[in-house]
Parts: C-alpha cells; structure tokens; sequence
C-alpha cells in the first residue's frame, strides 16, 4: 500500500507492486494481473503495460475503485476498449477492467451491466422484438460507455433513449440511479466525458414493445430501406442495413481486417459557429472549387463532415500507403489505423498531421473524439 495519507483532493502518481495490490483489493473480488499490455484491451491495439484488476460483478467494482481511490492510487477505467488511445508507456496506477456481462430484458426496456458488450444488449433487443437501438448496432465497445460520448449512429443518440443510469460517484463514494437530464448530453459529449468522478455500472434504456423501429432520420440508411424521411421499419430490418453500411465502412471490427483496428471516428464532426461559416465555405470553395458540401444543422452553428473535409484536404482514404504502421482506413477517412505494427506514437504523428492539414486549408480544428491517456494532441 503506499506508504503515506494523501491530502484532499491532491492525486499523487504512486506505483504498487501487484502483491500490495492483491493484499488491498482482498475483499473486493478483484482479479489481479501484472505487466498486462494495454494494446491487448483496446481495439486500436496500441498502449502500454499497466497493471491490472478485473472486476467481474457489480459489488466488486464499485469496491475496488473506492479501495483505490482511498489509496489515492491513479485509476483508469477500461471496458470494451473501443474509444481510448493509450501511450505507448501505459499507465502508472490501476485500470480497472469492468468484466461485468448481465443484460436484463423487460417488456419495453434493457437494463446492462456496464461491461455488457454493446452489440449484444443490441441484438438481444432486437431479437426481443424491442425497437430503439437497432441503429446503434455493430458498434464496439461496452453497454456502459454508451452514455459518456453520447454514442450516436445513423440518427439515433443513446441520449434518447436512456431511462436513467446507475453510477458510483467517486467524490461521495454513494451509489445511485441518475436521470439523463443531469447528464448534460450533447453532441458527442456528457458531463461523464472528461471527467472520472462518475463510473457507470449500469444503464436502462426505454424501448419500443411493438417491434418497430425508431423513426428512420439518417439518409443514407432510410435510402437504403427505401424509407420516407421518419417512417420506421421492423426493427431486425433495420439491424440487418446497418450492419451491412458499417460494415462497408470498415466500422465492425473484424481481426482480419486492418481497416477496423480504429477507435471508430477519430475526430468529431466540426461544429461551425454561423459567423465563421462564410470564411470556411470560402476556403472550402478555394481548394475544391464548387463542391456540394455536406451539413447538418446543430443546436449552435453548422456540422460539417470531418471524414468529407480530411479527403478534400488530400488525405485519400488510406493514406499515407504504405508501409506506414499508421494510416487512414482505406474505407473511411475519418478512422486512424493500426496496420499491425502501429504505436500509439504512429497514431498520434498521423493524427496531428491530418488535423494541421484540415487546419491550415480549410481553417477548421478537428477535435479528437477518443479518450486520451498520456497523450496530448
Ligand atoms: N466521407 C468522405 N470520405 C470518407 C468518408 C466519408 O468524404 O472517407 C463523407 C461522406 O461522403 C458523407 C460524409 O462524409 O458525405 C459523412 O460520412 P458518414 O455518413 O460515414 O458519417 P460520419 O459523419 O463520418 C458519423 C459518426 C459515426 C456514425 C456515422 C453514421 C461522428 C464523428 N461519426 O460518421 O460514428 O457511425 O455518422 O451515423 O459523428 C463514431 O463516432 O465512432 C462513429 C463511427
């Protein structure tokens, strides 16, 4: 155990050995691991070594970070891995894996545990019968990562369909069921992103008995369903197109499939504020002359495509070929690779490349949308 009380409110980097580690987190249930390689547990497949404590039910969990956290031991929370680019020196506290799986299906809901992997709470749904999530399906990741970054796809946001979430605030120790309006949602974003004082355990989500799909919004897949604008369709139709669209943008992993080791999209799509609008549509027209320019309205400005802006900055999909350990996927701009032999240092070098030459041609500033841990852009 470390050796001195930590003051209030001040994180100090301590490293435990992983005996220390398993006589402190005796009672908890955890599973301790030594030397674990974070690459192993990310699908980006880049990060460091850490030590690790695997917590496979609820009570352990919510045991071992407060054991952790009463230790002033640096904690990082993993689940499926799906949206974090980890350094290549790993981490020098605790992850704590969440290996929680229980998914409980009710008559128009699904309660998951946090660790549930996210594509099978979908699919049993879907096989339920309950529509909601359908297109949300093929998206990796856990069940309780969902609501930190507000995962959203093809028109749906988990946002909208959340009854509420249980959450373990580390600050108070108290464990307790939170409504999505105190979880300020927005784009991409929640009050959970950024911030480690909340831990989900759990998330309920509100479904439809009737077996119909949510109202089909995205064009793209209402095209391919040959659906007006809202019409909705049974939901394992739904589940079937969107599985295949994701699929063709190498956006269901796949082990075999290079174009899928990613965190999904790297960068957010950019929000532009209507005074700046002008002087990027102009920049825009500058560089790829008259293009018809794909926007989404958003509450507090215009979203332009990230993945439509990185090609017309010449960065082809795929690029830079190879051999870089590091590329765009050859299927969609906006998914940074691993090749095989990528370091999370080849990420980020592609990464800061991309987001200057977006940058400096159109004047826009791509945001990450993965969680960075000992990694600055
Ligand atoms: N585009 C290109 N080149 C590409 C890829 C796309 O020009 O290589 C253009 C497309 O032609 C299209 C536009 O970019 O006009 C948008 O592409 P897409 O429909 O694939 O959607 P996206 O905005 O890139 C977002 C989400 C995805 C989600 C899809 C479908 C973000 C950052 N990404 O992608 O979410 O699956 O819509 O709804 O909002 C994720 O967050 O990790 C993610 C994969």
């Amino acid at each position: 155990m470390p050796d001195t009380v930590p003051s209030a409110n001040v994180r100090t980097t301590r490293v435990v050995s992983s005996d220390q580690l398993r006589d402190l987190l005796a009672e908890t249930g955890a599973t301790v691991r030594d030397s674990v390689r974070l690459s192993e547990l990310t699908t980006l497949r880049v990060g460091g070594p850490a030590l690790l404590a695997e917590c496979a039910s609820t009570d352990s969990l919510v045991a071992t970070v407060k054991t952790l956290d009463a230790a002033d031991i640096p904690v990082l929370l993993v689940a499926g891995g799906s949206n974090l680019l980890i350094d290549d020196a790993g981490f020098d506290g605790v992850v704590v894996r969440i290996a929680t799986t229980g998914i409980d299906l009710a008559a128009d809901g699904v309660l998951a545990e946090a660790g549930a992997p996210w594509d099978t709470v979908v699919a049993d749904t879907v096989a339920a019968g309950l529509g909601g999530l359908e297109c949300l399906s093929g998206i990796p990741g856990s069940a309780g990562a969902t609501p930190v970054q507000n995962v959203g796809a093809y028109g749906v946001e988990v946002a909208s369909l959340l009854r509420r979430v249980h959450l373990l605030d580390r600050k108070t120790g108290e464990v307790r069921w939170v409504e999505p309006a105190e979880l300020g949602f927005g784009y991409r974003t929640s009050v959970l992103k950024h911030s480690d004082d909340g831990v989900i355990l759990a998330v309920d989500f509100a479904l439809d008995p009737t077996g119909r799909s949510a109202p089909l919004r995205y064009g793209e897949l209402a095209k391919a369903l040959d659906a007006a604008d809202g019409e909705t369709r049974p939901v394992d139709q739904v589940r079937t197109e969107v599985l295949r669209l994701r699929a063709g943008k190498g956006m269901v992993l796949n082990p075999t499939d290079h174009d899928t080791w990613s965190a999904g999209s790297f960068f957010t799509n950019p929000v532009v504020p209507a005074e700046r609008l002008p002087e990027v549509m102009a920049a825009i027209t500058a560089h790829v002359g008259d293009a018809k320019v794909p926007t989404y309205p958003a509450p507090d400005g215009t979203k332009l495509s990230a993945g439509w802006l990185i090609e017309r900055a010449g960065f082809a999909k795929g690029f830079p070929g190879e051999p870089a350990p590091a590329r765009l996927s050859t299927k969609h701009t906006l998914a940074l690779t691993n090749r095989g032999a990528a370091t999370a240092a080849d990420i980020v070098a592609l990464a800061r490349t991309v987001r200057a030459g977006v940058a400096e041609r159109f004047g826009v500033t791509l945001e990450p949308e993965p969680v960075t841990v000992g990694i600055t852009l």
